[in-house]
């Protein structure tokens, strides 16, 4: 025993947890629905498409999981970075003659945030920066700030259906820029990007050897007149991480299944791919059953769930932007695909409501409708509308919302 003996309990929270957000709950934590309310709880807040109950998963993906739960074989540990057959399924429906990948390319990953975590641990050092997308999902920049990195923000231009200002972007990049992520299609944005933009983002790139993770969980959901494009089958040269999941496409985010795919021709990324490796082995990836299941679910879901999928997404955007585009004194940017539209919010309009967070504030507390601020994308004076619930729910919403900026508006 050392003569430093203890005499007291001192357990501190390790400065890594002190460091550890989520902006999201930070904000939404301070907005409160009146406990008196009369009216029924809206929430336009949760990107998670189960909820309403309108968005189900295919009953055949239900029934390939429990074929496999019956056969008492996955019951145990998988590899760390996944099945061989579940790799093999992933690699085998993203791989084109563009970009082609096999299973040695794929690492099976605790949903699509665990993908992330893993790309941003193998390519970043404490010191490095990243370029994250303003506005953009909130996780990239906890995962940078516990991490030790530097957030930096390029922004994206509304007017211009949410592009990057590549210039921004270019003018960002230093000898400690470790990666740029790029989202598309795009949450908070509803953005999807074109052939042209992403080249031109991949040109950026490339002059500045600096490796893209491409953040793909929204890939195929785009509406009419829009293609996705995965960044990788537009580059023979930039090295990419390219991550997805089974959350948004296939519709269930609670079974936790997400990908990395490493795209790499050149083998820049030789020393990246063992420590991705490395850290897969720390924590094992997903569940056993759901990766047995994966080849049925991801090959042999009727093309019809896809479509009925996007046909729902495209006919309650087209409601959300025609009922809120009448409302005083909101602007909606017209969304291209994904779950999302962000709206803006014409404050000047406004006579006693100062910012994006007191309007959620307060459109809660009176109309107990839960809309998030543009605050928790790092990007203030606008509202983010979650477009899944069914159509009732969603005009009843629109219907209050009209009402509250009535009163509200000069
Ligand atoms: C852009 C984006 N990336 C990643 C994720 C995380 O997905 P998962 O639920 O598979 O962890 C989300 C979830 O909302 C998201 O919107």
């Amino acid at each position: 025993m050392s003569s430093q003996q203890r005499t007291s309990w001192n357990v501190q929270s390790s400065t890594m947890a002190q460091s550890a957000h989520n902006p999201i709950r930070q904000i939404v934590d301070k907005l409160k629905l009146d406990p008196q309310a009369t009216k029924s709880f809206i929430s336009l807040s949760v990107g998670d498409p189960t909820i309403f109950g309108n968005f189900n998963i295919d009953s055949s993906a239900n029934d390939a999981v429990i074929r496999q739960l019956q056969t008492f074989k996955h019951n145990g540990y998988p590899p760390a970075h996944g099945t061989v057959d579940a790799r093999n399924a992933v690699a085998t429906m993203v791989t084109c003659p563009e970009a082609p990948v096999t299973a040695d390319d794929v690492l099976l990953t605790n949903g699509c945030s665990g993908a992330l975590d893993i790309c941003f641990n193998v390519l970043g050092n404490p010191g490095n920066n990243i370029l994250l997308p303003r506005p953009g999902f909130s996780l990239y920049g906890s995962l940078a700030t516990i991490r030790g990195m530097e957030s930096k923000y390029y922004d994206l231009l509304p007017e211009e259906n949410w592009q990057i200002d590549l210039k921004h972007m270019e003018s960002l990049i230093d000898e400690k820029t470790c990666a740029i992520l790029v989202n598309n299609p795009s949450n908070p944005c509803g953005s999807v990007y074109s052939k042209e933009h992403l080249q031109a983002i991949l040109a950026v790139a490339a002059k500045h050897h600096v490796p893209i993770i491409a953040d793909e969980i929204y890939c195929d959901l785009v509406f009419k007149g829009n293609t996705f494009y995965s960044m990788a089958s537009l580059t023979t040269e930039v090295p990419i991480l390219s991550v997805g999941g089974l959350a948004k496409k296939w519709l269930v985010p609670g079974w936790r299944v997400g990908w990395i795919v490493v795209h790499d021709r050149h083998h820049i990324l030789d020393a990246v791919r063992e420590g991705l490796l490395n850290l897969s082995q720390v924590v094992l990836g997903p569940n056993s059953v759901i990766q047995a299941a994966l080849q049925d679910i991801l090959h042999h879901t009727p093309e019809t769930f896809y479509q009925e999928t996007i046909e729902q997404l495209e006919k309650n955007t087209k409601l959300s932007m025609d009922a809120v585009s009448k409302i005083p004194g909101l602007k909606p940017v017209q969304p291209q695909g994904a779950m999302y539209m962000m709206v803006g919010i014409e404050l000047e309009k406004f006579k006693d409501i100062g910012s994006d967070v007191e309007f959620s504030q307060k459109l809660l507390a009176e109309e107990s409708v839960l809309c998030l601020p543009g605050e928790c994308f790092t990007y203030p004076n606008f509202i983010r509308i979650v477009i899944t619930p069914t159509v009732d729910r969603l005009e009843e919403a629109y219907k209050r919302m009209a009402e509250f900026c009535d009163r509200h508006t000069k």
